[in-house]
């Protein structure tokens, strides 16, 4: 029997046979997908779509994963909640706890809110990004969106290149690949790298060029200005120099493709004419979003594989 986990906080929550029960499931949905009617797996339950920091993608490709497996759906929306007012994460909490919600999708500015969340109530939680922690369901759908391309990720050598240090998934994404089997590469400014090097068991990398030439898969970061302190980078222009994949860099190496989790900085970490017809990801990734959202929801409420 499998022992699926009750929550999904950080990407070691999954063990191998989890990960591939979760892409076998998703390419059920992908396969099995129709407009007009809707999977049953989550009738009868409500998820509350927590986000106290902006989304674009996972708010919504949560929503729709919900409702294609009948689920209601509650939205919190912080900025508009009694929060403003003084009331507590934990009283917020309780109190949509007494509407009868049964699974939470979170998202917060701070690391570990999931886990502190988690303390509070015993239903189901997901981490949808906290802080500079994790995004457990971004890197599976970047997953996915590989081993859909490679047919495997074992051995594949996936480079993550940019601001590393301030990226929840980045550090899910090493992780879960890892456990996966693929030899992970990182290249980005000194100041944007990651505390520990030798704990994320990584190649580093050295110049644009060389870590796309090592590359079966980039995964491209944006920079997050918004958890930057000034003075990290001498010059937006020197990053673009050293740092961007465009065009000329990317189309050198045959075999090769593109993830970014947006939103894309377009014109500093990606030119803008790198498109899916030079195997650029991005949209297929936000498609993937939905079917793995799916597929993990299915899996955690699923009480026979637990
Ligand atoms: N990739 C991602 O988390 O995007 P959003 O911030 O738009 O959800």
């Amino acid at each position: 029997m499998n022992i699926f986990p009750k929550n999904l906080i950080e990407a070691s929550d999954l063990n191998k046979k989890n990960l591939y029960q979760i892409f076998t499931k998703a390419k059920y949905f992908e396969e099995n997908y129709n407009p007009k009617e809707k999977f049953n797996d989550l009738k009868g339950y409500t998820v509350a779509l927590a986000f106290f920091e902006n989304s674009t993608r996972t708010l919504l490709s949560f929503e729709l994963a919900a409702k294609r497996l009948s689920a209601e759906t509650l939205n919190f929306i912080a900025s508009a909640s009694s929060l403003v007012k003084g009331e507590s994460l934990a009283d917020t909490i309780r109190t949509i706890d007494a509407m009868l919600v049964n699974m939470y999708i979170i998202r917060n500015q701070y690391a570990g809110v999931p886990y502190f969340v988690s303390t509070i109530t015993n239903n189901i939680i997901i981490n949808a990004g906290d802080g500079k922690h994790e995004h457990p369901t971004q890197a599976l759908l970047d997953a996915y969106t590989i081993l859909k391309h490679y047919g495997k990720i074992e051995g594949l050598k996936i480079s993550i290149i940019g601001d590393i240090f301030h990226s929840r998934v980045a550090r899910s994404n090493i992780v879960m690949l890892h456990e996966l089997g693929a030899e992970i590469g990182l290249y980005g400014p000194g100041t944007l790298m990651p505390q520990h090097l030798n704990y994320w068991n990584a190649i580093l990398h050295n110049n644009i060029n060389e870590v796309i030439n090592w590359s079966d898969v980039v995964i491209l970061l944006r920079l997050q200005n918004e958890r930057m302190q000034s003075g990290l980078l001498p010059s937006m222009n020197e990053y673009i120099k050293f740092y961007q994949v465009n065009l000329a860099n990317f189309t050198k190496k045959d075999k090769i493709i593109l993830l970014h989790p947006g939103p894309v900085n377009y014109g500093i970490e990606v030119e803008h004419c790198l498109t899916k017809q030079h195997n650029s990801m991005i949209d297929r990734q936000v498609t993937n979003g939905i079917f793995t959202r799916m597929a993990v929801m299915s899996l955690l409420t699923n009480i026979e594989d637990k």
